[in-house]
Parts: C-alpha cells; sequence; structure tokens
C-alpha cells in the first residue's frame, strides 16, 4: 500500500511526503516540477510527469498498479492568482485538465480515496469575520475557480463511481517544518518581507483604510507542519463508512493584519526595517479567516503554531 503526492516536489507537498514517510508509510511523488525543487523529494520514489498531458493518463495508471496506490492527495497546481487572470486557459489546462487526467487513471486502476488541495481563495470575498464551509463559494479568479470546480470534479466523482474524497481548503500557508523545505516562492507576504530584507528596500502594505484595527488586511496564517498532518488526518477519515461532511477549512481561526505580520518579523529577525503603505490592491479582502471548527470536531485537528513559530521557522530556513 503506498501514498500518491501529487506536486510532491513542491511547498506543502514535500511537507506532507515527508511527514507521511516519517510515519511509515510508502510515498509515491509525480511532479513535474515546474515550480517544485527536485532535492525536496531525493530518497522518495518519484516521476517526472505533467498532469496535464493527455500521456498522463496511462503513466499514472500504471504507476498506481505497480506500487498498490490506495489514497491519492493532490497538490499539483498552478497558484499564481495574477497570473490566472491574465493566462486563465493555461489555469484550466494544468489545474483542471491535470485532475481529469488524475481522476481517469484513479478510475481504471481503482483508487478511491483523494485528499483535493482546495484554497480559501474558493470563497472570493465573504463579508463575514469568520468564514465557515457553508458560506457560498463564489471565487472571484481563474485560480480560485479552479478550486472551486476541482471539488466539484470530486464530488461527481463520488456520484458516478463511489471515490471518496476530502477537499482541504487552506487558508495562508507558511513557515517551514524542515530547513531544506523552505518556501522558496516570492508570493507570499511572509517571503515577500524577508526578500525585501535581504534586498535592502521596503516591503509594501497595500491599503492602510481597510475596515480592521490598524487598516490593513488580516489573514489566517497556518504553519505548513499543520497544515501537513491536517492531510494524515484526512486520510484516516476516508478510512471511515459514514463521511458527515467532504470540505474542511485549514487554518487556524485566528488572523494576523499585515502589519502585525511585519512587526513580527521585525522582532524575529532584529532588523529594524521600514515599510511603505501603498494604494489597496483591486480583489483583496479586508479580512479571511477559517472558522475552523469543523475540522476540530471532526477530524480532531487543530493548529499547534503560531504566527510567532510560523515566522521563526521560515526566517530560520532561509537564514
Ligand atoms: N501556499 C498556499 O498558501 C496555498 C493556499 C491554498 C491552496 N494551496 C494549494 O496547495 C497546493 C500546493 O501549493 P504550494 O504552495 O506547495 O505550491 P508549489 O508551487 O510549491 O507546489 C505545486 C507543485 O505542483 C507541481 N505541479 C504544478 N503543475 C503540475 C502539473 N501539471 N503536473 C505535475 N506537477 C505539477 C509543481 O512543480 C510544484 O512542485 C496547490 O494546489 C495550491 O493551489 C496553496
Amino acid at each position: 500500500m503506498s501514498v500518491l503526492v501529487t506536486g510532491g516536489a513542491g511547498y506543502i507537498g514535500s511537507h506532507v511526503a515527508r511527514l507521511l514517510t516519517e510515519s511509515g508509510t510508502k510515498v509515491i511523488v509525480v511532479d513535474d516540477l515546474s515550480t517544485g525543487i527536485e532535492s525536496r523529494v531525493s530518497g522518495l520514489t518519484s516521476y517526472r510527469i505533467d498532469l496535464a498531458e493527455p500521456s498522463a493518463v496511462a503513466a499514472l495508471e500504471a504507476l498506481m498498479r505497480e506500487h498498490s496506490v490506495d489514497s491519492v492527495i493532490h497538490l499539483a497546481a498552478l497558484k499564481r492568482v495574477g497570473d490566472s487572470v491574465e493566462n486563465p486557459e493555461k489555469y484550466f489546462n494544468k489545474n483542471l485538465g491535470g485532475q481529469a487526467n488524475l481522476l481517469l487513471a484513479m478510475k481504471s486502476a481503482g483508487v478511491k480515496k483523494l485528499v483535493f488541495s482546495s484554497s480559501a481563495a474558493a470563497y472570493g470575498i465573504p463579508d463575514v469575520d469568520l468564514v465557515s464551509e457553508e458560506e457560498a463559494a463564489s471565487p472571484i479568479n481563474p485560480y480560485g475557480q479552479t478550486k472551486l470546480i476541482g471539488e466539484w470534479m470530486a464530488a461527481n466523482a463520488e456520484t458516478a463511481w463511489g471515490l471518496r474524497h476530502v477537499n482541504l481548503r487552506y487558508f495562508n500557508a507558511a513557515g517551514a517544518g524542515w530547513d531544506d523545505l523552505a518556501d522558496t516562492q516570492v508570493l507570499n507576504l511572509i517571503p515577500i518581507v524577508f526578500e525585501a530584507i535581504n534586498n535592502k528596500s521596503k516591503p509594501k502594505v497595500y491599503g492602510s483604510d481597510y475596515n480592521t484595527p490598524d487598516g490593513s488586511c488580516i489573514r489566517d496564517y497556518v504553519h505548513v507542519l499543520d497544515l501537513a498532518q491536517a492531510h494524515i488526518k484526512a486520510l484516516d477519515y476516508l478510512e471511515q463508512d459514514k463521511r458527515e461532511f467532504n470540505t474542511f477549512n485549514v487554518g487556524t481561526g485566528f488572523g494576523s493584519s499585515v502589519i502585525e505580520v511585519l512587526e513580527q518579523i521585525r522582532e524575529t529577525t532584529a532588523i529594524n526595517f521600514e515599510y511603505e503603505v501603498v494604494e489597496r490592491r483591486a480583489g483583496d479582502p479586508a479580512r479571511l479567516i477559517a472558522n475552523a471548527s469543523r475540522i476540530e470536531k471532526i477530524m480532531g485537528w487543530k493548529a499547534k503554531n503560531s504566527l510567532v513559530e510560523i515566522i521563526d521557522s521560515a526566517w530560520k530556513a532561509l537564514s
């Protein structure tokens, strides 16, 4: 028995793959290395396959049979929101085409358990303090749409051929569980600030006039190791015959503002950098914080690490 981790050479996928391996589970990684890093999966059985290529279906089916794959954790996707607005067809091709190929292969190989990496981006701009899974999903960009449609694809496979699936809607993943698995893409707030510190430039705060205590946007930061742990809980949950829910938020239930994150980074790094307040960006909700009670109640998962540990681990991994 083994678990196939797609996108296992990526930032989150490599944490999931290592945590599973350390718990004694055999892991098979599939990744096209478009943003993934090969050294993150050294020592693991891995295949370089683009899930969106038509040839992927047969290749995936063959490796699922060869390694007696029992479950799939599907993280492989493109995730740059701005890029998805400029190149929507690329996101539909890679994210949805890739997922369709994966489901075809799973169906043919008789693999019936799937944990899907969804995103808080599926919600769009919800007008609530804490977003629960009951909130209407209304994504505002092609990236978020691919996540919501990915959930629908899994639901349809459940109806049609008995796929068991869990959608994990991640909030803001950050930090590092191991120093060699840091988030090296400079897309999210903490890596952006670290890069600015290294370049001796001022990080930007997009808007300080939101309806929040300090005027900057508030997000829910979840430590990547806690996030990885949620996948193990989700695999356990899929073993249950009676499952009340398919979709779970993975967040802490606590929000930190951009300015609070900057202040914590100043404290952790002991570098008193300055920042620059600029205009708001389109499509940024003032606050996006998970109601994380469902995953705690149903799966017994709760984030253990706070923002301090997230920033400490990220800084240590990059220094
Ligand atoms: N980082 C976050 O805060 C966050 C939040 C919500 C959801 N997610 C989702 O989590 C997943 C992992 O994100 P990440 O932050 O680790 O990003 P990442 O870019 O580090 O990882 C994605 C991995 O998938 C691989 N990949 C992409 N397209 C592929 C394809 N067609 N075939 C095979 N491999 C492919 C990449 O090479 C990479 O290794 C993604 O599905 C992303 O949408 C991430």
